[in-house]
């Protein structure tokens, strides 16, 4: 007995549930993490004497889902440390164990499809593994030695962005250089959310753990871990966006496909960033009554028009169906193609997203979804492994147009 599709069937399951727990946890992570630097921008310094007696630097009143909260920070540390006291941590490292198992399944394991692109970079797929694990273990490295070295200053959190930003730049060529254009958007992604996992993990943990410890041990409590967690935390804000746009972008092959990848990702990224600095100030600008900062969501908005107007295809001429070519010569013609270069993957016993085209019949019932992935998106064959040419794409797309043309209504011609 075969067991191979039932293996791909777990194997799916394992993508689809990983993949829902993971959303599930980066909403969990990113929605109270956007929640705290909201909070921390709309504080208001309390009018209460007793209050500001207590130690209290900022409050705010908010209502939701029925009942009125009064959040309360802190200028420094409270006098006395609280019974219970929430801490959030497991949003951030679930979200990273159930990413890091997702591109584990699904591009680790199948490193020769998902991860190399032969005509990118023609190379073993244990290099091509340790080299995405060199990114995300690296970019770490490089980030927080250029977070712990060069923050001091009156420019350091200037001097500080700027060097991230060209690592990032770096990084994002060169992944698009080593890997196939999807696996470098995602990859680039993950290095960037590995690091604010570990900025929640090495800094930010840690610095509080260390504030409760000298606390408890009645000590004076040293300000420079809260100044750490918060330079750690600030990161994190920024690259919320650009992480979010490099986990979705895989399903858009016209964004990872283009020739100039990378800035295609760069400045997407940088999009993002400015938009996220657009909501970061805002919510400072409403609490002391200024206008917003337009010009920081307008400058994200133009980069993204840019990179819109950038990628548009040139419009191409309907392609007119050779005379000679019947729809059924075209089927017979389409069919040899798709035998030749998508059955390979795409058939009773590998059925890569369910996909079998080795029967005239399911050919024919996937015309749309072989038009859209081979002609459309070129995102098929998966990195093009088996070598299609642009006539067969073209071809292809014929074939479907034959099918279509069809269905359009009755024939004009006799
Ligand atoms: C080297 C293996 C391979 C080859 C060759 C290949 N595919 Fe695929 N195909 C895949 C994989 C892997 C997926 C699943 C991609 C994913 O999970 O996003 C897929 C998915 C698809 C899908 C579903 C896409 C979706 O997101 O719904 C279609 C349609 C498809 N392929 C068509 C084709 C066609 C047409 C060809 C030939 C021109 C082809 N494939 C060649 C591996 C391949």
């Amino acid at each position: 007995m075969d067991f191979s599709p039932v293996l791909a069937y777990a194997f799916d399951w394992l993508n689809l549930l990983l993949r829902w727990a993971h959303v599930i946890v980066a909403i969990a992570w990113i929605g109270s993490s956007f929640y705290f630097v909201w909070l921390d921008n709309t504080l208001t310094p309390p009018e209460d004497k007793a209050l500001r007696d207590k130690g209290v630097g900022g409050e705010l009143w908010a209502v939701h889902g029925g009942g009125f909260y009064n959040p309360q920070k802190y200028a420094g540390v409270p006098p006395k440390l609280p019974a219970h006291l929430h801490w959030f941590y497991w949003e951030s490292y679930s979200t990273w164990l159930t990413g890091f198992a997702l591109f584990t399944a699904l591009y680790l394991f199948n490193a020769g499809t998902f991860l190399i692109d032969k005509t990118v970079h023609d190379w073993p797929p244990v290099a091509a593994i340790h080299a995405a694990l060199g990114f995300l273990v690296g970019f770490w490295l490089i980030y927080d030695v250029i977070c712990r070295t060069l923050g001091k200053g009156k420019h350091g959190d200037a001097i500080v962005g700027a060097c991230i930003f060209a690592v990032v730049v770096f990084a994002s060529w060169l992944a698009c250089q080593l890997f196939a254009g999807r696996a470098a958007f995602l990859l680039v992604g993950a290095m960037m959310a590995t690091s604010m996992s570990a900025n929640v993990f090495f800094w930010i943990i840690p610095g509080q753990r260390k504030v409760i410890a000298s606390m408890k041990a009645g000590e004076p409590v040293d300000p420079v871990h809260g100044q750490r967690g918060k330079q750690r935390s600030v990161h994190n804000t920024y690259f919320t966006l650009p992480v979010l746009f490099a986990m979705l972008s895989n399903h858009y092959g016209w964004a990872y496909g283009h020739p100039q990848n990378w800035l295609v990702l760069v400045l997407i990224m940088v999009a993002g960033a400015l938009i996220r600095q657009f909501f970061v100030l805002r919510h400072k600008t409403e609490v002391a009554g200024k206008p917003a900062p337009w010009a920081w969501a307008v400058a994200g908005v133009a980069v993204l028009l840019g990179v819109i107007v950038w990628l548009a295809p040139q419009p191409q001429p309907r392609q007119a169906a050779v005379p000679s070519e019947t729809p059924a010569q075209l089927f017979t013609q389409a069919q040899a193609v798709v035998q030749q270069r998508c059955v390979l993957c795409h058939n009773a016993q590998l059925a890569n997203k369910g996909v079998m085209l080795h029967t005239p019949d399911l050919l024919q019932s996937h015309a749309q979804q072989v038009y859209q992935q081979a002609v459309v998106l070129k995102a098929m064959p998966m990195n093009n492994a088996t070598q299609i040419t642009e006539a067969e794409r073209a071809l292809l797309g014929r074939w479907f147009q034959s099918t279509q043309a069809g269905q359009a209504g009755p024939k004009s011609s006799p």
